[in-house]
């Protein structure tokens, strides 16, 4: 059976400088040759340093932005070669949940059109089956459906992201793209976001693509991970093997810290 998603040799050129007639005249590779593959009902996470390329990695693979070489294959097939029709399914198989629900969601739009909108997009359910479907939805990421009728800046935080993992099942996606989905939220939240989309995944046999900093959460949540420096891969394979014996060096002093045992006394001060 072939992996759900695979990404081949993928590599990101942004322009840094244009001449006089707009030609590109200096571009930085942002990702160099990055390999991974994600099976069906697993999480791979991606870590690394700020500017390590993962959002860009995660952008390519959404298809937000174009890849400048490499491939992506989803469910056998190529995404490059697909078809008008083949590529909206695509859209519709993979979805996204960012860093700041804030911004990720319209300001002007009720909580329950957030949801449903993949909805308009991707069905052709009427306006009286797409809010129902939200008003479901906000219940199973454990929200009041009476929130379907609020705006974004009526919730907090937390709620928020709740919302946007809703919208990102709303049209039952078999790959949802997390990019640092709790760093923006308070630290005594983060952990119930992060046990509802492993909830989420347990009833629903999805794959997550998780980009994060944060080591200790993806060493509990991820199957395998991918570390990255400066666009390349630096280790890649299962997440417990990499966490106890790391084989590259830069591997190993990331992981460093994260591979001493937490005790309460080496807690530093606040
Ligand atoms: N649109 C862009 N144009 C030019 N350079 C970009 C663009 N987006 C990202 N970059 C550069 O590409 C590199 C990788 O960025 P990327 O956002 O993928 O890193 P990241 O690992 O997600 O970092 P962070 O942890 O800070 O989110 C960085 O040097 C960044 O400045
Ligand atoms: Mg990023």
């Amino acid at each position: 059976m072939s992996p759900l998603l695979e990404v081949k040799n993928l590599v990101k050129e942004y322009p840094v400088k244009r001449n006089l007639i707009g030609r590109v005249s200096e571009s930085r590779r942002a990702v160099e040759d990055v390999s991974f593959t994600l099976d069906e009902g697993r999480t791979l996470a991606v870590v690394g340093e700020s500017g390590a390329g993962k959002s860009s990695v995660a952008r390519m693979v959404l298809r937000l932005i174009d890849p400048t070489a490499g491939e992506i294959w989803f469910k056998g097939t190529e995404i490059a070669g697909l078809s008008r029709s083949r590529f909206q399914q695509y859209r519709r198989d993979i979805q996204m949940v960012f860093q700041d629900p804030y911004s990720s969601l319209q300001p002007l739009m009720t909580v329950g059109d957030s949801v449903a909108e993949p909805l308009l997009l991707h069905t052709d359910l009427d306006r009286a089956a797409r809010r129902k479907k939200a008003e479901e939805l906000l219940e199973q990421v454990g929200l009041s459906r009476r929130l379907a009728g609020r705006r974004p800046h009526e919730l907090s935080g937390g709620m928020l992201q709740r919302v946007s993992i809703a919208r990102a099942l709303s049209v039952e996606p078999s790959l949802v793209v997390c990019d640092e989905p709790v760093a923006a939220l308070d630290v005594s939240i983060r952990a119930q976001v992060i046990n509802l989309l492993m909830d989420i995944q347990a009833e629903r046999g999805l794959s997550y693509l998780f980009i994060s900093h944060d080591l200790h959460l993806v060493r509990h949540i991820a199957d395998d991970v991918v570390i990255m420096k400066q666009g390349r891969v630096k280790e890649y394979g299962e997440c417990e093997r990499v966490f106890t014996a790391p084989e590259d060096p830069y591997a190993k002093e990331l992981l460093g810290a994260s591979l001493k045992p937490v005790t309460v006394d080496a807690a530093p001060a606040i």
